[in-house]
């Protein structure tokens, strides 16, 4: 689930004159839709049902009409060049094939330029309930739908130019700047009239997190502040100990894309992270955790 790690995918060893070296790829690739199994389109189908009756009523709406206009379904595999022709017309996003995580710099660019890289492949069946890594089903049924809405397609743009700036000022500002795609994208919740919804990729594509994440009495609930989130630490191998929830996709939008974020980097220079658990007096508290279960090793 974790787009922003440095490291691309290992594909092979090759040998040079120092020996056997790992190589990475960071290529586009086409997606090989023949070469998916029956077994493969069977994964998607199980996890596409799944979490389609896990999210009625948890996911926000903008989720399910970008689902419903892309034409997505349990029926086969989803070819990228289908959904182009629906994504491109609406709001100008490309999606195109990856072997897998991209390094940071690389994966900004693409966003930058509305180019949205998907895993190409889909987890094997003993992978159905967990795997620690993006596959085509997080990627695509995560991410994806949201790309139909223009505010947030907006947002992810502007957040992969936000990127580029960032690593220009340093390590320091791309962390804050990946801890807010994290709580967001991957793990954001928005309130709305019929109460709290999901819609981070992370959360519509895990069958226990959709529930625990609205559900569960353990997890912070937060209203979000973009600073508050650069200076939080997060879960990368459990269940988030908060989550932050945005009024709407517009203010999500005003928060992050309008102010330069420049002064907000010099300002957090050398300031300590808050605790992936912690609630601060500053918070506005949607419902306070109560920890339970909650691991006591360090965060990420
Ligand atoms: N406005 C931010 C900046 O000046 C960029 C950004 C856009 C960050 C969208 C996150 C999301 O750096
Ligand atoms: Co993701």
């Amino acid at each position: 689930m974790i787009e922003q790690a440095s490291t691309p995918n290992r594909v092979e060893h090759q040998m040079t004159d120092k020996g056997y070296v790992p190589v990475y790829t960071t290529a586009v690739v086409e997606q090989p839709w023949e070469s998916y199994s029956a077994e493969d389109h069977r994964t998607w189908a199980t996890l596409f049902e799944r979490q389609m009756a896990l999210l009625q009523g948890r996911a926000c709406d903008e989720f399910f009409e970008g689902l419903n206009a892309l034409n997505m379904s349990a029926d086969a595999i989803p070819k990228f060049s289908e959904i182009n022709q629906i994504l491109k017309a609406a709001t100008g996003w490309t999606l195109i094939g990856v072997e897998g995580l991209l390094p940071e710099l690389t994966f900004f660019e693409h966003l930058a330029a509305r180019r949205f890289p998907v895993t190409w492949w889909i987890r094997r069946p003993d992978q159905i309930d967990y795997i620690s890594e993006p596959d085509l089903f997080h990627d695509l049924f995560g991410h994806v739908p949201l790309l139909m809405l223009p505010v947030f397609a907006d947002y992810m743009q502007a957040y992969g130019e936000g990127g580029l700036k960032a690593a220009r000022y340093g390590d320091e500002p791309l962390t804050e700047l990946t801890r807010l795609y994290w709580y967001t994208v991957e793990f954001g919740l928005i309130n709305t009239p019929d109460g709290l919804r999901i819609y981070g990729a992370g959360i519509q594509s895990s069958k226990g997190e959709s529930i625990y994440s609205l559900e569960s009495e353990a997890p912070n609930r937060i209203g979000f502040d973009v600073e508050r989130v650069m200076r939080s630490r997060y879960r990368i191998d459990t269940y988030q100990k908060t989550y932050y929830v945005i009024d709407s996709f517009e203010q999500l939008f005003r928060a992050t894309v309008d102010p330069d974020f420049g002064p907000i980097y010099y300002r957090l220079k050398g300031a300590s992270a808050h605790p992936a658990g912690a609630v601060l007096e500053s918070d506005k508290v949607f419902h306070r955790g109560s920890g339970e279960g909650w691991p006591e090793d360090a965060d990420a």
